[in-house]
């Protein structure tokens, strides 16, 4: 009866006697801390933006400085951003319970680990972190990070461009990522997915291979996801709102 009167105390309970608890999240985490999503139709950064042409490897190569000074802007925004209480109300909880939450983001800020969740599994990058564009020629390991103030830096040795530490559409997962993510998944007695449209795969099958790893699965959102139907039970509301009444 628990869970008909109260999903979010059902939920609760599970969580505090679960050995194992998986939270995938997407833009909506990092939402309220100002951190604007991709597809939010108001504040979403795909309505100011064509994608194709800035967040992938050929827009990069089409126009090297337009789409580092895009991603010098959000990294500001990343660098002034704080975690929320719902990133806090994560952190908190591995600190209280070590080895039992395993976080798997498909966001590219730093709040999860700002708020204590250090091992998150990184799905699609780091905006902080450089790379180098092209594999150095020359066979040498230079730092893209010492690679000067150009927009975008460049090797000053071999004209290599410094781009963004993220995956860009149609590029490969970090190595290792989406196994870790999927192990994590599979050995989960609650699966939660927090923040995300599910629009986007590997990270939106997560859920269901949870599910069919006999985790309870519950989606926190304000607004419906393409993945919903994957969930056991679907809270609305918002990741700052929940995640506390749930990890607290
Ligand atoms: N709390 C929880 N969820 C929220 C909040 C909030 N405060 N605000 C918005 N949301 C939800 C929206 O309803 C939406 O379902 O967060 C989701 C954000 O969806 P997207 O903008 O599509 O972000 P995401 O799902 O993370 O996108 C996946 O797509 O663009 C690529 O690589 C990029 O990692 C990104 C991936």
């Amino acid at each position: 009866m628990a869970e008909l009167d109260d999903p979010v105390r059902d939920l609760r309970e599970r969580i505090a006697a679960a050995s194992r608890v998986c939270v995938l999240t997407g833009a909506g985490m990092s939402a309220e801390s100002g951190i604007a999503t991709f597809r939010d139709a108001l504040t979403g950064l795909w309505s100011r933006f064509d994608p194709a042409r800035l967040a992938s490897e050929e827009g990069f190569r089409a126009d090297p400085q337009l789409v580092w000074d895009w991603y010098a802007e959000r990294r500001e925004g990343v660098r002034q951003a704080q975690p929320n209480a719902g990133h806090r109300a994560l952190g908190d909880f591995a600190r209280r319970r070590p080895g039992v939450l395993t976080v798997v983001s498909q966001n590219v800020d730093d709040l999860h680990q700002r708020a204590g969740n250090a091992d998150t599994v990184r799905l699609h990058g780091d905006i902080l972190a450089d790379r180098w564009l092209e594999p150095c020629r020359r066979g040498r390991a230079c730092d893209p990070a010492a690679a000067g103030i150009d927009r975008p830096p460049r090797c000053a040795e071999c004209g290599n461009l410094v781009r963004p530490g993220v995956v860009w559409f149609g590029e490969m997962l970090p190595p290792g990522a989406i196994e870790a993510a999927e192990r994590a998944a599979r050995a989960a007695e609650v699966m939660l997915v927090v923040g995300t449209s599910g629009a986007v795969w590997p990270a939106a099958g997560l859920a269901a291979t949870a599910r069919r790893g006999g985790a309870r699965v519950a989606i926190v959102n304000p607004h419906a996801s393409e993945i919903d139907g994957e969930a056991h039970v679907v809270l609305r509301g918002t990741a700052a709102q929940l995640l506390p009444r749930l990890f607290g």
